[in-house]
C-alpha cells in the first residue's frame, strides 16, 4: 500500500491545480482570474464577477446582457418547492433549509443527475442554480418569519430582486434602496471565490464521484455552515452582542480567547492562509463605515468591533500566531445595517460563494479529476478474536 503522509486538516496538501483564484496569504493578495479583488469590488457587478469566475473572462456588453436575461428567466421556482419549505418548522435555520432545497432540485431537474451531459446542458443547470438561489433563500426566510413568499421581480437587478423578495410585505410599498443593493452586491463579490477552502474542497470532492452539481453545491452549503467557516459571520455578531450585553469589556473576551482551557475563540479572527491581513476584511471595514454613514446608522457594535480589533492587533498572543480580522469580522455589521437578520448571514455568504463553487466544480470535471479519496493512518486494534454476546 506504500507510504502515507499524514496531513491533518490538509495544511500543506494541494488537492488540485486551478486557474480560477490566486491567493497569496503572506502578501494579502486575492485575484479572481487575474483581476484584483479591489478592482472587482470597486468596478464590477456580482453577476459580471460570477460570469468571470464561471467562464474565465469578463463579459462584454452583449454577453452580459444575454447572461442577465437568462438568469432572470430562471428566477421562478416550482410551486412544489414551496410545499417543501412549508414542511419545515418555522424555527428552522435557513442554511438547513437552503441546502435541502438545493438538493431537492435534483428531483425537479433529474436530467442533472446524468454525468455525461453536454457543456450546454450543464450550463442550463448552472444558470438555473444562480437564478434560483436568491428565490429559495428569500423564501426560506419568509417561512422563518411566517410571512407569505414574494415572487421574483424580474425587472430588478440580482440583489434588488433578492432584497424585495426578502422584505416586501403585501400591505406596504417597497422600494429598494440603491445604497443597500450596492452594498450587498459588493459583499457578494468579496465572497465569490477563495480557492480550496473547506466548502469548495467539499464541492470538488463530492463532485469527483460524479454527483450532480446540485448535490455537490448542497454539500458545499453544509460545509459552509460551520462556525469555523462561513458560520463565523453569524458567530461574530452574536459574540459582539454578547460583549455589549456584558458591559463592553473587550479585554475580558481577549483573555478568554487566549485561555487554552476555554474553548472560546475570537470569532472573525485568524485564517488558514492569510498571515498578514485578509484583503477582503480591509475592503469590508471601509465599506461598513461608508454604508453606516450613508444610511445614517450609529451602531454601537461597530465601536466594539473596532475596539476589539485594536486590542487584538497589539496583543502578543495574536501577533505571534498571526491572527488578523478575516472577511467575517466586519461583514455582519454591514448585513445588520442593511436589515439582514443574523440567521441569514451565512446564507448571504452562500449566495456570494455560489459562482466560485460552480466554477470549481466545472473545472474539476473538465480536468477529469479522479475521485477524491484520501488515505489514513490506522491506529486501532490490530486483530481481535470475535466474542459472542455472552462473552462480552
Ligand atoms: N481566537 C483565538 N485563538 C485562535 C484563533 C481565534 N480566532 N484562531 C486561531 N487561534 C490560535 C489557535 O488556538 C492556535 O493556537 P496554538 O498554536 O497555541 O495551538 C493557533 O492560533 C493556530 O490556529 P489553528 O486553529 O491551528 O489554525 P487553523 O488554520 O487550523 O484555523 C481558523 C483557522 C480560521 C479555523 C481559526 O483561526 C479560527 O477558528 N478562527 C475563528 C473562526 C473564524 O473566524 N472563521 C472564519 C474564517 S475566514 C472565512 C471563512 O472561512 O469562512
Amino acid at each position: 500500500t506504500g507510504y502515507i503522509t499524514l496531513d491533518r486538516g490538509f495544511k500543506n496538501t494541494g488537492s488540485t491545480s486551478s486557474s480560477i483564484t490566486f491567493l497569496d496569504g503572506e502578501k494579502g493578495i486575492l485575484r479572481y482570474r487575474g483581476y484584483s479583488i479591489e478592482d472587482l469590488a470597486e468596478n464590477a457587478s456580482f453577476l459580471e464577477v460570477s460570469y468571470l469566475l464561471i467562464y474565465g473572462e469578463l463579459p462584454d456588453k452583449t454577453a452580459l446582457e444575454s447572461y442577465k436575461k437568462e438568469i432572470t428567466y430562471h428566477t421562478l421556482i416550482h410551486e412544489d418547492i414551496k410545499n417543501i419549505i412549508d414542511g419545515f418548522p418555522s424555527n428552522s435555520h435557513p442554511m438547513g433549509v437552503l441546502c435541502s432545497l438545493v438538493s431537492s432540485l435534483t428531483a425537479f431537474y433529474p436530467e442533472s443527475l446524468d454525468p455525461n451531459r453536454s457543456a450546454n446542458e450543464v450550463d442550463q443547470t448552472v444558470k438555473r442554480l444562480i437564478a434560483k438561489m436568491p428565490t429559495m433563500a428569500a423564501w426560506a426566510y419568509k417561512n422563518k418569519v411566517g410571512h407569505r413568499a414574494n415572487y421574483p421581480d424580474n425587472s430588478l437587478d440580482y440583489c434588488s430582486n433578492f432584497l424585495k423578495m426578502m422584505f416586501a410585505v403585501p400591505s406596504e410599498e417597497y422600494e429598494v434602496d440603491p445604497v443597500i443593493a450596492n452594498a450587498l452586491d459588493k459583499l457578494l463579490i468579496l465572497h465569490a471565490d477563495h480557492e480550496q477552502n473547506c466548502s469548495t474542497a467539499t464541492v470538488r470532492v463530492v463532485g469527483s464521484s460524479h454527483a450532480s452539481l446540485y448535490a455537490s453545491i448542497s454539500a458545499g452549503i453544509s460545509a459552509l455552515w460551520g462556525p469555523l467557516h462561513g458560520g463565523a459571520n453569524q458567530a461574530v455578531i452574536e459574540m459582539l452582542e454578547a460583549i455589549q450585553a456584558d458591559g463592553g469589556d473587550v479585554q475580558k473576551y481577549m483573555a478568554k480567547a487566549k485561555d487554552k482551557d476555554d474553548p472560546f475563540r475570537l470569532m472573525g479572527f485568524g485564517h488558514r492562509v492569510y498571515k498578514n491581513f485578509d484583503p477582503r476584511a480591509k475592503i469590508i471595514k471601509k465599506a461598513a463605515d461608508e454604508v453606516l454613514a450613508k444610511l445614517g446608522i450609529d451602531d454601537p457594535i461597530l465601536e466594539i468591533a473596532k475596539g476589539l480589533e485594536e486590542v487584538a492587533l497589539n496583543d502578543e498572543y495574536f501577533i505571534e500566531r498571526k491572527l488578523y480580522p478575516n472577511v467575517d469580522f466586519y461583514s455582519g455589521i454591514i448585513y445588520r445595517a442593511i436589515g439582514i437578520p443574523t440567521s441569514m448571514f451565512t446564507v448571504m455568504f452562500a449566495l456570494g460563494r455560489l459562482p466560485g463553487w460552480i466554477a470549481q466544480w466545472k473545472e474539476m470535471r473538465l480536468q477529469n479529476e479522479p475521485i477524491g479519496r484520501p488515505r489514513q493512518v490506522y491506529t486501532g486494534e490490530v486483530k481481535r478474536e470475535f466474542k459472542t454476546i455472552e462473552e462480552r
